[in-house]
């Protein structure tokens, strides 16, 4: 099974590309987290990257879709994928499809979580990872269990991303209005997109994206 999840900065994506791929047995390819890594590392594509990271702006397609290409390649044999936060542009969109036909695969469903902008700021205001592991949590929302230590490693440092300030969300949330938005149409006439409502619990959402995985 094959899947995307999409929808603005901040709707919940990666939260819940972590429960679905941990449930489903599926490998999570987010290209959000891989090009933070390549800055980090400061690989040729890091330093090409990290502006327009920086910014809020979307990385060019080519770029994108070569690193995305590569690491779906890397893997043998999976029982499917989970698409964090790509495709992005209708180019992307197009690519990807070639990509499946190529592998002999298809895409199986596509689900858009839906946020109201308010509650976006907050989620993002407020987000923060473990700074070994990669765990994340919300100041209000996913508190660790134990305050100052992360549950999953119990590292006690934490990081903030640089672009979760509010000048870059502004620009990621335009990014998405006109670059990211305009393909929902795409999944919508291969009949299927489905809509979550992503203003509701972490594990409410999730259920719900169960229910739509699981036929019921
Ligand atoms: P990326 O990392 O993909 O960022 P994004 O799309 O802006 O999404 P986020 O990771 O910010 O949010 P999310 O939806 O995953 O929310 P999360 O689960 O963390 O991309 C970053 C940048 O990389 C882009 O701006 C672009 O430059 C570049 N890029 C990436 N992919 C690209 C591509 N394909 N093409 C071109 N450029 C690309 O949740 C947010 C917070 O809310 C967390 O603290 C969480 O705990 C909390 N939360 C989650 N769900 C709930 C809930 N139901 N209730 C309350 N709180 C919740």
């Amino acid at each position: 099974m094959n899947l995307i999840v999409l929808g603005p900065p901040g709707a919940g994506k990666g939260t819940q590309c972590v429960k679905v791929a941990k449930s489903f047995d599926l490998v999570q390819l987010s290209t959000g987290e891989m090009l933070r890594s390549e800055v980090e590392s400061r690989s040729e594509l890091g330093i090409e990257v990290k502006n327009i990271l920086d910014m809020g702006d979307l990385v060019p397609d080519d770029m994108v879709i070569s690193m995305l290409s590569n690491r779906m390649d890397s893997y043998n044999s999976v029982k499917g994928f989970i698409f964090d936060g790509f495709p992005r542009t209708t180019a992307q969109a197009s690519a990807l499809d070639k990509m499946l036909v190529e592998k002999h695969q298809k895409m199986d469903h596509v689900i858009q979580l839906e946020v109201d902008e308010a509650a976006i700021i907050e989620r993002l205001s407020g987000r923060f990872s473990c700074s070994r592991c990669g765990a994340g949590y919300h100041n209000l929302y996913k508190k660790p269990k134990v305050d100052k230590r992360c549950d999953i490693c119990g590292a006690e440092e934490f990081s903030r991303r640089s672009d979760d300030n509010p000048e870059t969300v502004r620009s990621r949330l335009v990014a998405y209005r006109e670059q990211t938005a305009p393909i929902l149409p795409f999944y919508e006439d291969k009949g299927i997109l489905k809509y979550v409502n992503g203003m509701k619990s972490m594990n409410e959402v999730f259920d719900n994206i169960k229910e739509i995985l699981s036929g019921r």
